[in-house]
């Protein structure tokens, strides 16, 4: 079967792993996680790679090569809330099938290949992301180990109850004379290479990101007594927080972006007027001093916005990410793969976060976008096709024959 028709059906089924019968949930450590994980190691094994799981559950599959350097090709395999299917499975399958084409054939190369299914990408269970790119990266600060879920469960909690050992962390990490580089393939999420009707991208650099939970403390009250003058409504002020990060954003003309996705009113009820409200501020763009401006500019606003409704305000910044370039070389070579396989490489910078931020703290990395119907991810109907995935694998298989690590 084609690569691009094998890699629809790997990904069709690992869909099918989700928290809900009627759409796809897959958060870090959960029940589908470890489904997910098993599927990938029966792959991995039929596929010819060695298997094997770290302590923050990455399931590695190893392909031994001459020397003692690796190229590591990974994605996720956690999703968002009523996900897409392709976000992070496709660079996983990928990976997959490109290893494989090099066991199946018997054919050792100057280095091994270590394809990595990492399970902490989208951040939906805990609040910060990245824990298990992080740890292969030899970065992943045990600070971590307190932060909770919204049940209350603790991420050292979670990795004790997958049945993994924290006292395991730090021997996930890759030596940075073994890693010699990072690759991903992803779907682009994002209109360009539909507009510029080509299958494949390079991406150039991966946006910075901040996260900023802000929580108004105003007063509870009864609905139908407490006259307007005198209310304290946190969830009215949230409406304008909201508003405000849409405006700052809108005013920088593409520079910046700002979403605000989850807001919680703990004791909501339609006859209470909310005491207490949090949200999350998502703030991104490929200029740090952008970003930094920005998030200057939106706390001080919120600050008076805050006092004018006479509501408590505190702000956690709990992301603060750099922009992260991709390796300048690797992108000369992901383009060559891309125009080897007959068609023109797009090189585009990516607004969405991904794990290379985190392994670029290890090694060089390099990612490769897959054209994306509509631009729409995050989102059930996020597509990629079976022709563009299996050029997508072609490439990749061409960019790891030709590489000198
Ligand atoms: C991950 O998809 C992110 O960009 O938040
Ligand atoms: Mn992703
Ligand atoms: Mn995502």
């Amino acid at each position: 079967m084609a690569l691009g028709e094998r890699a629809e059906i790997m990904i069709r089924t690992l869909a099918s792993i989700s928290a809900e019968p009627n759409r796809l949930v897959r958060t870090f450590l959960s029940p589908e996680h470890r489904a997910a994980a098993d599927l990938i190691a029966k792959w991995m094994q039929a596929g010819g790679l060695d298997v094997s799981e770290d302590a923050l559950g990455t399931v590695r599959g190893h392909w031994a090569g001459e020397g003692k350097k690796r190229l590591l090709i990974g994605s996720h395999i956690d999703t968002v809330v009523e996900s897409g299917m392709f976000d992070g499975p496709l660079g996983v399958v990928a990976g997959i099938l490109a290893a494989e084409h090099f066991a199946k054939a018997k054919r050792k190369l100057p280095f091994g290949i270590d394809v990595l299914a990492f399970g902490d990408e989208e951040g939906v269970r805990f609040p910060a992301t990245l824990s298990s790119s992080m740890a292969v990266a030899g970065t992943f600060d045990v600070e971590r180990l307190q932060i909770s879920d919204r049940e209350g469960v603790t991420l050292r909690e979670a990795i004790t109850a997958y049945g993994k050992k924290v006292a395991d962390i730090p021997a996930a990490a890759y030596d940075p004379d073994v890693a010699a580089a990072y690759v991903e393939v992803h779907i682009e999420q994002g209109p360009v290479l539909e507009y510029r009707n080509q299958p494949l991208g390079v991406v150039t650099s991966i946006a910075g990101q901040t996260y900023l939970n802000v929580e108004l403390l105003g007063e509870a009250g009864h609905a139908g007594t407490v006259p307007m003058m005198l209310r304290r409504d946190a969830l009215a002020g949230s409406a304008e927080v909201i508003l405000l990060a849409e405006k700052l954003a809108r005013a920088t003309n593409g520079e910046v972006v700002a979403t605000v996705g989850v807001l919680r009113i703990p004791a909501a009820a339609a006859n209470v007027i909310p005491g207490n409200v949090a949200l999350i501020v998502d703030i991104r763009s490929g200029s740090d001093s952008a970003r930094l401006q920005f998030v200057d500019v939106f706390k001080a606003e919120i600050r008076i916005l805050a006092e004018a409704r006479h509501l408590g305000l505190v702000v956690t910044e709990t992301r603060n990410v750099k922009t992260t370039p991709c390796d300048a070389s690797l992108q000369d070579a992901m383009a060559a793969a891309i125009s080897a396989t007959g068609s023109a490489p797009v090189m585009l910078a990516s607004g969405a976060g991904h794990d290379g931020t985190a392994v670029a703290k290890l090694c060089p990395i390099a990612m490769m976008f897959v054209r994306c119907r509509g631009g729409v991810s995050h989102n059930p109907a996020e597509y990629a096709s079976p022709a563009d995935m299996g050029l997508a694998v072609a490439a990749l298989i061409r960019f790891i024959e030709n590489i000198k690590l």
